[in-house]
């Protein structure tokens, strides 16, 4: 069985975090590989998002609004491999990143498995599986783990306890 960590992450100046080198979902994917071992692949928007966190506000917010799709530097060529996925992004305006939509739409997901990740400032993963699983037809989703960004330091116990479930 293979699995692979597919990501997406901001650095930066952010919510309850001050101003990151490594982005919290960028943490949090860097605990499961060192638990499971798995690939890992960081989807990386076309234009990268500002660090600036008032302009990254404007900016996804200018986003959704225009019903845009972000598009990313590089698409998985050996996508078909892999049985299992570890999807993680942080939560958006309450939803999964555009960039991430975007990568998905890419990919037939039926007889995956998915382990969708994220983390927030008090949404919790929301709506997000659901929207999940109205994108990836055929696919297994399981249960998500959530964690608040500004808890990601002390976070690598839980998500341990997520992975043996
Ligand atoms: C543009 C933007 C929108 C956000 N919208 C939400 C939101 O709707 N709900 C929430 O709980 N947190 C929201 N947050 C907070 C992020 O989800 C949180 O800081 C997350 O840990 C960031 O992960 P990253 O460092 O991997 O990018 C938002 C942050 C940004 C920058």
């Amino acid at each position: 069985m293979k699995e692979i960590i597919i990501y997406f992450s901001r650095a930066g100046e952010n919510y309850n975090v001050g101003d990151t080198e490594i982005g919290n979902t960028e943490v949090i994917a860097n605990y499961i590989k060192e638990l499971t071992g798995a690939d890992m692949f960081k989807i990386e928007p076309i234009n990268e998002y500002p660090r600036n966190y008032d302009e990254c506000i404007r900016v996804t917010k200018e986003e959704l609004d225009r019903g845009l799709r972000p598009g990313v530097k590089r698409y998985l060529d050996n996508f078909d491999e892999y049985d299992t996925i570890y999807l993680g992004y942080p939560i958006w305006w309450g939803k999964v990143p555009l960039c991430v939509d975007n990568f998905i739409a890419h990919y037939n997901f039926s007889g995956k498995t998915v382990k969708p990740f994220c983390t927030h400032e008090g949404n919790g993963l929301g709506t997000t599986v659901y929207e999940l699983r109205k994108m990836m037809h055929g696919a297994d989703i399981k249960d998500g783990f959530e964690v608040e960004g500004s808890k990601v330091k002390n976070a690598k116990a839980l998500v341990e306890e997520w992975l043996k479930k």
